[in-house]
């Protein structure tokens, strides 16, 4: 055969032929390793092809196209599922669990709106439906493009699945009169009576049955080959807008009007709660006296009502609160109960040494959920309610956190049992299990030398809202702790090198191929560059959550600032101190755990070892936009007209603003409304500029 000619050399047309070919190819090469787990070449000629296909592409930018192979690179490949990037992430609902929640959440959304008592909110009233979430993306009116919330930032290209959907009129494959882009959302799911049917044939088959709808409809949408999901039985609601490129209603239930209108499902136990002039909470609560009756007659599981403002103009000035809208809530409903008998209590090591107990049980069906596993807290609260190996015990499950068990049934304790004894040395490696002061959790003193809780720092470390590297699953981890490829996160950015150098290289281990190899590789080299935020969230520092890490990285903007910033703050009650204070959410407490983390020499030569591997993008530089008061330090002081002082803040957050408490020279504008007092005049003795109302919202584009 003759050698290929060189991709340089190739002309447009030769080389659009050779793109099709190679593309149908390595698609046809996808599918049989990934989805088949049957190879049709070997590693060598796969890799020849798809690099030519690369290259190819790299030099002819039109022949790549969203269909191409290559478009599902290493990590994401590894999964199966091409990644999409949500035009407007897909974020969650805060809960409410008693009608004083849903009282204070609507009084809550007065507050932020400064409406006067007398003002009605009207409200829309849905159920929960229990299944997951998608994104539904049409252009110029055709269907274009499904993807699954992943981490809500990034979900996975599902498109070919929902087509069967469409196939099956579920859904509409075009829709007339529409904006040019419209994406919807709502929730895939399965019927009760299909899921029944389908986990019938599943046992025939002498296929595993699924626990619950909600898993066999994960499992169904989730399946690399879509003939097999056209084979299950899905469907579908919709309930909420996404990207929209035009206006489309003014309010959330003619907006419902126009989905019904283009043939999407929506749900019939849909309500619109008109506000009365004192409050709109006894209408919304009806709906949810009305909808928990009736839920074990719907034919869809739901665990809770959404209610939604309806109006979007208000939705808009509500805006978000970390991941969830202040415009919405999920009204829950009661936990589910069941008894089963506790065989044995496993004690769990979490990544700062906790010593968790876990009960294992008899398998048992709590409202539709096959629980083997619930959480048993503590040492304090197995000795309170005295649960013993062997007892019958109560357990519940609440929407998606663990079950736990709630108490004992004492007259079917069996009459030879014993108390639990807690451990005093840590199960996984053996040092003392130690309990501080004022503390409930019993903790391993081994620190690092403990393997179970460098696995769980890992694990943190390489979660999906930290590090987010695919091809490094619980198995992975234990297998490269284990086997001392990896101590620390440091040791992930290394492993390729030292892997090269190594007598006995990773391809070498069973489960290890040459492709996981090259993959896992793909995907941590994929990862030298984080921003701010997720690597100081995957520090996994006490109390330091995605929320925290992200108001850490806005006010500090860059890595060395904030380390800078951390390590001078850890002298003491000095200014770098005052700022970490200042900053919202971060109180004492949470400044001290923090401060403890960059306390200890060790984690600080971790975190130096790891930084040295990494181009750590500036928060700014992620939030920031075009908005010229991106990275700003700003104070509000005053009254304000145009709009609450919550509102303002949370925009100015929005446009990538710290909003401070106290004015310093570190402050860039201080925004004075009527009966501005000391930080007016603290602002013009430092010589900071003083905004009016009106000059802020002007400058940030709100009038
Ligand atoms: S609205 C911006 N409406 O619940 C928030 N969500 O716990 C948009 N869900 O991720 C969500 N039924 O997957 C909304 N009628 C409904 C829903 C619903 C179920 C799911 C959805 C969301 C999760 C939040």
């Amino acid at each position: 055969m003759s050698p290929p000619i060189p991709v340089a050399s190739l002309t447009p047309f030769e080389a659009r032929i050779e793109a099709a070919t190679l593309r149908e190819q390595v698609a046809r090469w996808d599918t049989a390793y990934h989805a088949d787990d049957a190879p049709e070449v070997d590693d060598a000629t796969y890799d020849a092809a798809r690099r030519r296909l690369v290259a190819i592409e790299q030099r002819f930018p039109d022949l790549g196209g969203a269909a191409s192979p290559t478009r599902k690179v290493g990590a994401a490949a590894a999964e199966g599922f091409g990644k999409i990037r949500h035009a407007v992430p897909m974020l969650s609902l805060d809960n409410a669990f008693t009608d004083d929640d849903v009282g204070e959440f609507e009084s809550r959304i007065r507050r932020f709106l400064a409406l006067p008592p007398d003002q009605p909110i009207a409200f829309v009233a849905e159920p929960k439906i229990d299944g997951l979430s998608i994104s539904l993306r049409y252009e110029d009116g055709c269907f274009r493009q499904a993807a699954t919330r992943g981490d809500g930032a990034e979900g996975e290209d599902v498109t070919a699945n929902v087509r069967t959907l469409i196939a099956r009129g579920k859904l509409p494959e075009r829709i007339v009169d529409a904006p040019q882009v419209l994406e919807v959302r709502g929730e895939i799911y399965m019927t009760k009576a299909d899921f029944l049917d389908l986990n019938r044939r599943q046992e025939e088959a002498g296929d595993k049955p699924f626990a619950n709808p909600r898993n066999a409809a994960a499992g169904s949408l989730r399946q690399l080959d879509p003939a097999i999901t056209a084979a299950r039985p899905l469907s579908v609601f919709v309930y909420a807008l996404g990207d929209c490129s035009g206006d489309i209603a003014p309010c959330h239930s003619e907006f419902l009007r126009r989905l019904r209108d283009w043939g999407f499902p929506v749900s019939e136990r849909v309500e619109t709660v008109d506000g009365v002039a004192a409050s709109s909470t006894d209408g919304l609560l009806a709906v949810y006296g009305r909808l928990g009756r009736d839920r074990a007659g719907l034919d869809y599981d739901i665990d809770g009502v959404v209610y939604k403002v309806d109006r979007f103009d208000w939705q808009q000035r509500l805006g978000f609160v970390s991941r969830s809208p202040r415009w919405a809530i999920a009204h829950k409903f009661p936990a589910e109960q069941a008894t089963t008998r506790l065989d044995a209590i496993e004690i769990q090591v979490g990544r700062t040494g906790v010593l968790t107990p876990v009960a294992h049980l008899q398998p048992v069906n709590v409202g539709g959920v096959v629980v083997s596993r619930a959480s048993l807290h503590n040492e304090d609260e197995i000795v309170r309610k005295d649960v013993r190996v062997g007892d019958t015990v109560v357990i519940q499950r609440a929407g998606d956190v663990i079950p736990q068990v709630v108490a004992v049934v004492p007259d079917r304790r069996p009459s030879d049992s014993l108390p639990f004894i807690f451990p005093d040395l840590c199960p996984v490696c053996g040092a003392h299990a130690i309990r501080a002061e004022g503390e409930v959790a019993k903790r391993c003193s081994g620190g690092l030398s403990c393997k179970a809780q460098v696995k769980e720092r890992l694990r943190h470390f390489v979660g999906r809202t930290a590090f987010d590297i695919e091809g490094l699953g619980d198995e992975n981890i234990d297998f490269l702790v284990e086997g001392g490829w990896i101590g620390g996160p440091a040791d992930i950015f290394t492993l390729e090198a030292r892997n090269a150098a190594s007598l006995t290289p990773l391809k070498n281990f069973k489960g290890w191929g040459d492709r996981k190899v090259v993959k896992l590789f793909a995907a941590i080299a994929a990862r030298r560059t984080i921003a701010l935020e997720r690597l100081i969230f995957a520090l996994g520092i006490r109390q330091v959550g995605e929320a925290t890490a992200k108001r850490l990285a806005r006010h500090y903007v860059g890595f060395a600032r904030w380390r800078a910033a951390m390590a001078e703050a850890v002298a003491g009650e000095n200014e770098a101190y005052h700022e970490l204070v200042s900053i919202e959410d971060i109180g004492p407490s949470v400044a001290g755990d923090i401060l403890a983390f960059f306390a200890e020499d060790h984690n600080l030569t971790a975190l130096d070892d790891l930084a040295a591997h990494l181009s750590v993008t500036d928060a700014a530089a992620v939030v920031a936009g075009d908005s010229p008061v991106a990275g700003k330090a700003v104070v509000f002081t005053g009254e304000l007209t145009a709009m609450t002082r919550a509102e303002a803040k949370a925009r100015a957050e929005s446009l990538g603003a710290k909003v401070v408490g106290s004015v310093s020279r570190k402050t860039d504008y201080v925004v004075a409304g009527p009966g501005a007092g000391s930080k007016l005049a603290e602002a013009q003795k430092l010589g900071v500029a003083v905004l009016s109302e009106q000059d802020w919202l002007t400058l940030t584009g709100g009038e």
